[in-house]
């Protein structure tokens, strides 16, 4: 059988991109700068021109920034956010940890992002206080849509871009289109870190110099706390000097990324298997996922040859237990089904053509067989 084909380890990834971390690092130890010191700063105005907007605020993680994008905008007790119910619950994390409420709306059932015409009729029928939109597995959503409907109807945009780092429309890229963009640089994110960290992004200058204090206690002034809901969520100097270095390397492996999902979408193109539509700019693949009714089968069939893959999100928010009580009335019939049948087939960077080729004749085989 050949090598199994799983997601190579963050160092030797790195390496594959000609980055030198052991060097990187030390450099970082040498300087005794760890906590939001030069490399924080450098890699948060790279950031920000990079996705094209004012400030990035360097954070702890992704869930932080969802967070404090939520607190800095005001948001608490007895408010209401929508957000989809298929994107793994972090957005619900953060909703709930500020105290508000989470309103799930229905996904658009091709594209698996906030449906256009569901939000609508959400910001037409009942009081929303702010919207979460999430960039599911690298798709930016319909944000020409959506920002349009949020800024008439005068609702905060919140945009999680923790699978879209890099992922764009007509020149605007996610985290651009909101009123704040949040972004996780988990070790297997399209701008993955040696460890946890996030960035918040902006181009409200008021916001920005909010959600810099609340990142570090509501301090205004060192020791001084003048904003309410300060937490301690700081990106440390070895995570941004990881993230400084790999930045100029997002373009080109978001590419190969998207040019793995197109060889794989011609070649499933016969099969009972619907795959990611997009495939410009918009997308960059952070994760590869097809439909299938015959998920579990189909898995145990990859896993028999080696190949990995996994499944993002087997249960849709409102029907996890620390909820599901709360939400029993909720019915989200195409966020349900779409939980039931996604499947991530292996889609990396470092993969190679081969390893491509050999996922796509697994996958052949599989449908030969049950046909
Ligand atoms: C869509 C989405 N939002 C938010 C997060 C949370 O990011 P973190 O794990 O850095 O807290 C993730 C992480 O997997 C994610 O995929």
């Amino acid at each position: 059988m050949p090598a199994p084909i799983t997601v190579p380890l963050f160092c030797a990834a790195s390496a594959a991109q000609g980055l030198d971390l052991p060097a990187l690092l030390r450099s970082v130890v040498d300087s005794q700068r760890y906590m939001l010191g030069p490399r924080v700063q450098a890699f948060e105005e790279a950031f920000a021109a990079y996705v094209g907007v004012r400030h990035a605020i360097g954070v702890a993680n992704g869930t932080d920034a969802l967070e404090l994008a939520l607190r800095g905008l005001g948001l608490g007790p007895g408010q209401r956010v929508l957000t989809v119910a298929n994107a793994g619950f972090y957005a619900s994390t953060a909703i709930r940890a500020v105290g508000a409420e989470p309103v799930y709306a229905e996904i658009d059932d091709a594209m698996l992002t906030l449906a256009p015409a569901v939000l609508a009729e959400a910001l037409a029928g009942q009081r929303l206080h702010a919207v979460v939109v999430t960039h599911m597995y690298g798709q930016l959503a319909d944000m020409p849509a959506i920002a349009a409907q949020c800024k008439a109807a005068g609702v905060p945009l919140i945009e999680d871009c923790a699978q879209a780092h890099g992922a764009r429309r007509d020149g605007r890229q996610a985290g651009a289109w909101g009123d704040i963009g949040c972004f996780s640089f988990y070790p297997t994110k399209n701008l993955g870190a040696l460890g946890d960290g996030g960035a918040l992004v902006t181009t409200d200058d008021a916001l920005a110099a909010r959600l810099r204090a609340l990142r570090q206690y509501g301090w205004g002034t060192k020791y001084e706390v003048v904003h309410e809901g300060g937490r301690n969520s700081r990106l440390d100097e070895l995570q941004a000097a990881v993230l400084e270095a790999k930045l100029p390397l997002l373009d080109e492996a978001n590419a190969r990324r998207r040019a793995i999902a197109a060889r794989y979408g011609a070649a499933f193109a016969g099969l009972p298997l619907q795959a990611p539509l997009a495939q410009g700019e918009d997308y960059v693949a952070h994760l590869y996922v097809v439909r299938s009714t015959q998920r579990e089968a189909l898995r145990a069939h990859l896993s028999a040859q080696g190949i990995a893959s996994d499944v993002h999100y087997p249960l849709p928010d409102h029907r996890q237990p620390v909820v599901a009580d709360a939400c029993a009335g909720v019915r989200l019939p195409l966020t349900e089904a779409a939980c039931a049948q996604v499947l991530s087939l292996p889609c990396f960077l470092g993969m190679t053509d081969s390893q491509v080729e050999q996922v796509i004749s697994v996958v052949a085989d599989f449908h030969e067989r049950v046909a």
